[in-house]
């Protein structure tokens, strides 16, 4: 989604918010802008398109060392240049980028507009800049403070003014907002991975939060009074290199490389082999509070959803307590009963994700208790939970989610192992899990290493303009995953049904041109499944099939990749990383780009 970057110093400002703004790419976008502040007074250069086609026709007297840009995802307005940020004002003295959404965007531009000023835009955005010029306060805090009594909704926000030359203005209410400290410079950004080549000693603002950043320094205050809320700058313990892809051709390849080590990274620590169970000291639970959950509900968003349906199978299996998951996109508005035995796991890896985040905010409103699995640190949705399980997965760049997704499976583990110890897992089932916790890093590896197997049949996915994807109990969760990744990047349709409903409906579909990707794993179900892979074969429907060692196919015909077996209830994650890969090379074949998936956001910040 939308993007903010900003620098001041003693450096030339759009070339580095030019290149932070492609450190963002990867998060979605339709357009891309930068203004600067200089000699000249203040210039604004934006257009739709690509960063790399702003950056080549940028004039060549736009110089100046305090600068702000942005990469736009449409919401008010479709993509065009008018609509691209930075806003400024009738004036030309003030120039505004925003992440969000203003909700009384329209009651204020038909107030403008009945003042006599002229809208450039279709935005809420560009109601921002008209506010803030339009201010009588005496400083840039100022003006901004009153545009921001003005604005209902989220925003992260960027404000320059050519009046107050030596400051950026920053403020903060649902959308992130990063403040770098440099040598004699300075940056902000609405995300880590634009600024991270240049500082890793940042602050994070909260909502309510306004700051002054200027060449020397920050000053943090709260919009509503500009009282002093004294924030400081603290090291942020990250890798820069996480940021480039290196030798890969993609960040989703280096990332799904990366699962066998990040997997170990979520498990280190937390495992207790003396009395089989799991420590998440995060979670702040003791093992009374944990023994009173009656229930247990998931939420999140997309594979996030899904990966929730996989841990809610666990808990039941391991905790024998109640589980289930539930979109969050959709929970909120169907006014759901928050019930006080019941214990909410919000699970997202960007911690951003708006329906997530509304959700949280939602049951803690209601009095009920949420935790948090969640990969990015200090993020919204971890700040906004009671506690909560860190997943140690690393940044993750590509829209599709590999190794967060892992490590969401993995979270979830381990919190089914906690449940379970408190109340009825045996202490050897607790070991046995154990067991198969610590084996699967290597199996994953071993699945990876496997990747030039599965190319040539990616390849003939590829070719289908619709296909299937099924599994039953444990692995209809790990098809809806496969189905969604494939979809992602493939756009190819890709559909993930319960192999039992196959005979309600959709076998009708099924002919040569329509494969299916079944997971019949070694477990009580395999005849079953095999008796639905014999109905797909009988109307030659082209199979592949992800499996164990061992199953027997019998008669079916069908391209077979073989998972290593662990422990039955940790099989929907190895199901899982083949069709990772498939998608991967599907997309790969259709030539797509795979990191920057046409239409879709790394993290999904409106609603
Ligand atoms: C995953 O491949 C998708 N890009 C998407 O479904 C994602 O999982 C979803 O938007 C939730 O994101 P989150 O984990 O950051 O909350």
């Amino acid at each position: 989604m939308c993007g903010i970057v900003g620098y001041l110093g003693r450096q030339e400002a759009a070339p580095l918010v030019l290149e932070g703004l492609t450190r963002l790419e990867h998060r979605g976008y339709d357009s891309a802008g930068v203004a600067v502040l200089g000699r000249g007074g203040l210039k604004v250069a934006k257009q739709a398109g690509r960063v790399r086609d702003l950056t080549d026709v940028l004039p060549k007297r736009f110089t100046g060392t305090v600068g702000i840009g942005h990469t736009r995802w449409a919401t008010h307005g479709p993509a065009t240049d008018a609509n691209a940020h930075p806003h400024a004002d009738e004036s030309g003295t003030v120039a505004v980028v925003h992440n969000g959404i203003l909700d009384n965007a329209a009651g204020l531009r038909a107030e403008l507009a009945d003042a006599g000023v002229t809208l450039a835009s279709d935005t809420d955005t560009e109601v921002l800049a008209h506010l803030v010029a339009r201010s009588d306060a005496d400083t840039l805090e100022g003006k901004v403070r009153d545009a921001l009594a003005r604005v209902v909704g989220t925003y992260g926000l960027a404000v320059v003014h050519a009046d107050f030359p030596d400051r950026i203005v920053v403020a903060r209410n649902g959308s992130p907002l990063i403040i770098g400290v440099g040598d004699k410079e300075m940056f902000v950004a609405s995300d880590l991975a634009a600024i991270v080549r240049h500082t890793t000693t940042v602050a994070m603002l909260d909502d309510g939060e306004l700051a002054t950043v200027t060449a020397s320094g920050f000053t943090t205050m709260r919009h509503t009074d500009l009282s002093a809320t004294g924030k400081s700058a603290s090291q942020v313990d990250v890798d820069a290199s996480a940021y480039d892809a290196g030798d890969h051709e993609s960040f989703m390849h280096k990332e799904m490389l990366e699962q066998p080590q990040t997997a170990r990274a979520v498990l280190r620590g937390r495992l207790d082999d003396r009395f089989g169970t799991a420590h998440l000291g995060g979670l702040d639970m003791d093992a009374r509070a944990m023994r009173a959950v009656r229930r247990v509900k998931i939420l999140g968003c997309g594979s996030a959803y899904y990966v929730g349906q996989m841990g809610a199978a666990l808990i039941e299996e391991l905790a024998r307590i109640p589980a289930d998951a539930e979109a969050a996109s959709e929970f909120r508005y169907r006014d759901p009963v928050i019930e006080p035995d019941t214990l909410y796991v919000a699970v997202s890896q960007s911690g951003e994700t708006i329906d997530t985040l509304l959700a949280v905010q939602e049951i803690r409103r209601k009095g009920g208790r949420c935790v948090g699995l969640v990969n990015v640190v200090g993020s919204a949705i971890a700040r906004e939970c009671d506690g909560g399980i860190y997943l140690h997965a690393g940044p993750e760049v590509a829209v599709a989610s590999t190794k967060a997704l892992t490590n969401m499976f993995l979270g979830f583990a381990l919190l089914a192992l906690q449940l379970g110890r408190v109340r009825d897992l045996s202490i050897a089932d607790g070991k046995r899990l154990i067991a198969g916790l610590e084996r699967l890093p290597e199996q994953i590896a071993e699945i990876l290493a496997g990747e030039a197997d599965l190319v040539e049949v990616a390849h003939s996915l590829a070719e289908a303009e619709s296909l299937f994807f099924i599994g039953r109990v444990r692995g209809y969760p790990a098809a809806r995953e496969g189905a969604q990744k494939f979809k992602e990047i493939s756009y190819r349709h890709a559909e993930a049904y319960p192999t039992s409903e196959l005979k309600h409906g959709p076998l009708a579909l099924i002919s040569p041109d329509v494969p299916t990707v079944a997971l019949v794993p070694a477990d009580e179900l395999t005849e079953r499944n095999v008796a639905a892979l014999h109905e797909i074969s009988a109307r030659s429907g082209p199979l592949v099939v992800v499996t164990h060692e061992g199953v027997d196919l019998g008669e079916v015909r069908a391209r077979r990749i073989v998972v290593p077996k662990n422990e039955p209830e940790l099989d929907p994650i190895l199901l899982t990383i083949p069709l990772q890969l498939l998608a991967y090379h599907a997309a790969q074949h259709l030539g797509h780009d795979i990191d920057k998936p046409r239409n879709l956001a790394k993290s999904v910040t409106v609603e």
